[in-house]
């Protein structure tokens, strides 16, 4: 399929029959396009990046080589979640890279969120990049590219302003242009979900809630430092753990926690106990264009607050952002 339009006769995706006569017409496709040569593909763990790896192993196997660089801004259990589905599982040709000591050493003392994404961007490919050339006979790269990636492509070609610059795998250098193989480009996000359940991915792993390419990155706002980004996790784990626990992951589109860079007083068994506030977001929508605060039952909150309190050393208070977007972006930087 090397058409970037979706055909007006074809049919959307909404059930396990027609994903799986999808998978098939891809199987074929992509089988035909790369013959007994290897694919390589950046493993994320989101939504997309997961169902393009499941579809290509089943495919042509482990021609595939799956890479997961953990650029040490993902959330708390995901690279392990990686591992664990695509390596174990699946028994993948899965290569994991442990970036975090590069990624982290680069940010130190960077506050400007332009230039922390534009850091984070580049040295993913930077790190990608160095895999790929330790590699051999690979010819091709496979992307989760989606229908609205082609769209919004098409609209910043057309000359509309960008908010924020967004983190993909694009951009890599000279000396390795792959041929691209993009077996779920057509599709919008609801039928690549339909696609992963008929492939067997577990439904947490479909049903993720977007994650920023620069990940936790741009929630430990300023200057990242280690101490910061690690409550940050803690906080954001339980944040995740209460929401499922109540149901509310299943009714709000995406939550997070966010922690600046400022410390108040408070007190700790009789002492003074300076810390950071955590700033609990959970926002609604439908295209991420605009946003709605979601609401959270006050028993829930005071819950969250004094787990978040509690458990994570050098977060001292917790706060709700009720701030729709526009006028806020989803995220804070
Ligand atoms: P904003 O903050 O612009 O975010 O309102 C809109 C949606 O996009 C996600 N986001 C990103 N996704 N790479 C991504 O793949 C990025 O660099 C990036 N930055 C923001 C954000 O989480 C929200 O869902």
């Amino acid at each position: 399929m090397s058409s970037n339009v979706r055909p007006e006769s074809m049919e959307r995706i909404t059930t396990i029959e027609l994903a799986n006569a999808y998978i098939e017409e891809q199987i074929a496709e992509v089988r035909a396009q790369v013959g007994d040569k290897k694919v390589l593909l950046a493993l994320s763990g989101g939504v997309d990046s997961s169902v393009v790896a499941a579809l290509l192993i089943k495919a042509i196997g482990k021609q595939l080589v799956c890479v997961h660089v953990n650029h040490g801004l993902m959330r708390k259990g995901e690279s392990e979640a990686v591992i664990d589905m695509f390596g174990k599982e699946l028994d993948a040709n899965l290569i994991y890279v442990d970036a975090t000591d590069r990624f982290l050493d680069l940010l130190a003392g960077v506050s400007e969120p332009e230039r922390k994404r534009k850091i984070i961007g580049a040295e993913f490919i930077n790190v990608f990049a160095d895999e790929a050339r330790k590699l051999e006979g690979v010819s091709y790269l496979a992307q989760g590219t989606i229908y609205p990636d082609i769209l919004e492509s098409i609209k910043a070609a057309e000359g509309k302003k960008a908010v924020k610059s967004h983190h993909n795998v694009g951009g890599l250098p000279e000396d390795l242009q792959f041929e691209l193989v993009e077996p779920i480009k057509l599709l919008f996000k609801d039928e690549v979900r339909v696609v992963g359940e008929a492939l067997g991915l577990p439904h947490a792993m479909v049903y993720r809630q977007p994650f920023p390419g620069p990940g936790l990155g741009v929630r430990c706002l300023g200057a990242i430092t280690r101490d910061r980004l690690h409550a940050l996790r803690e906080a954001d784990a339980i944040l995740r753990e209460e929401f499922d626990n109540c149901g509310l992951a299943e009714k709000v589109w995406q939550y997070f926690i966010a922690v600046p860079d400022i410390k108040s007083v408070g007190v700790k068994d009789e002492s003074r106990y300076e810390g950071w506030p955590a700033i609990i977001r959970a926002v609604n929508t439908k295209d991420a264009m605009t946003a709605t605060i979601e609401e959270i039952p006050y028993e829930i909150l005071h819950k969250i607050t004094y787990r978040i309190t509690h458990e994570v050393e050098g977060i001292n208070r917790v706060l709700l952002d009720l701030t729709p977007k526009p006028i806020g972006t989803i995220e804070w930087e």
